[in-house]
């Protein structure tokens, strides 16, 4: 587990936050899809167990995590200022596949988003001309890092359930759109279990394989509480902290 020193930690909505840390150690081995977890040095007992994140991005040593406020720890943390120190232990799990066909469609519900950041950065420029990347939130408020998105050669499509941004409903509706017309040969989903759901079905109804990052609740992150586990199709259990968090969508049942 390093100490590390927070850089900045600034809120992008109401509850969204960008943690800037400077990386060192293990920290520096991190691949896309990857996640660490963070302990807060004021709560030695509870919350108990460090929480885990995504790598949002990694560039020039800096590590930046995308995190949404939820309960006790999340909160913990949207406190903490530029200079204070957090302990992060990782990178854990495993990367997103390697071998993985274009186009792509990426498909974020929320701070889904924040895993895909890190994988476009490690993207050559010619790849990511062939990524199709649908993000969907409640309100435009909740669709973050727009400009930072909108910098790779990438075609974005947004959402808001409230119409507010983008097109009025569901992601997976401008999704689907893209599905018939052909346009996508393998999808890479992150978001809520709904989103990911309806990601599966629709993988199953065009044909086409996903890739699905699942969150459990993780206590050890390290495959030895047993925890973190979701059905595997075959039989059995996957432990998502260990040969997760992204597995194929037809290996896993909800
Ligand atoms: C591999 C992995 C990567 C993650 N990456 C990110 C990320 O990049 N950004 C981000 O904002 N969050 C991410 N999460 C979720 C994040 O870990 C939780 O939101 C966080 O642990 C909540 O801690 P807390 O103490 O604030 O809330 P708690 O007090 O522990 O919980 C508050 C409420 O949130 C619910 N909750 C807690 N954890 C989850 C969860 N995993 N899924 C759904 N509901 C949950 C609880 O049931 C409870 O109702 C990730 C989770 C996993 C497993
Ligand atoms: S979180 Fe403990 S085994 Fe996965």
């Amino acid at each position: 587990m390093e100490k590390v020193k927070i850089l900045k930690n600034q809120r992008l909505s109401e509850r969204i936050y960008l943690l800037e840390i400077a990386a060192k150690g293990r920290l520096l081995e991190v691949n896309p899809g990857q996640f660490v977890k963070i302990k807060f040095p004021d709560f030695r007992y509870d919350p108990l167990f460090p929480r885990p994140f995504t790598v949002h991005s990694f560039q020039n040593q800096v590590l930046k995590i995308l995190y949404q406020v939820v309960g006790k720890g999340t909160l913990a943390l949207s406190k903490l200022s530029e200079g204070e120190e957090i302990f992060v232990f990782g990178p854990l799990g495993k990367p997103y596949p390697e071998k993985i066909d274009f186009p792509l469609g990426l498909c974020a519900g929320g701070v889904g988003i924040a895993g895909f950041g890190f994988f476009l950065e490690r993207l050559p420029e010619n790849l990511q001309k062939r990524i199709f990347l649908y993000y969907g939130a409640r309100t435009s408020s909740e669709l973050v890092r727009l400009d930072y998105f909108s910098k790779f050669p990438i075609e974005l499509k947004l959402a808001t359930e409230d119409g507010s941004a983008g097109k009025k409903g569901y992601i997976t509706e401008l999704l689907e759109e893209d599905l018939k017309e052909e346009k996508i040969k393998i999808l890479l989903a992150c978001g809520p279990m709904p989103m990911l759901k309806v990601v599966k079905e629709l993988s199953e109804k065009y044909g086409i394989k996903a890739y699905l990052s699942l969150e459990t609740f993780m206590a050890c992150g390290t495959g030895f509480c047993k925890g973190c586990v979701i059905k595997a199709r075959k039989g059995g259990y996957f432990h998502l902290c260990e040969e997760g968090p992204t597995l194929l969508a037809s290996e896993v049942i909800f």
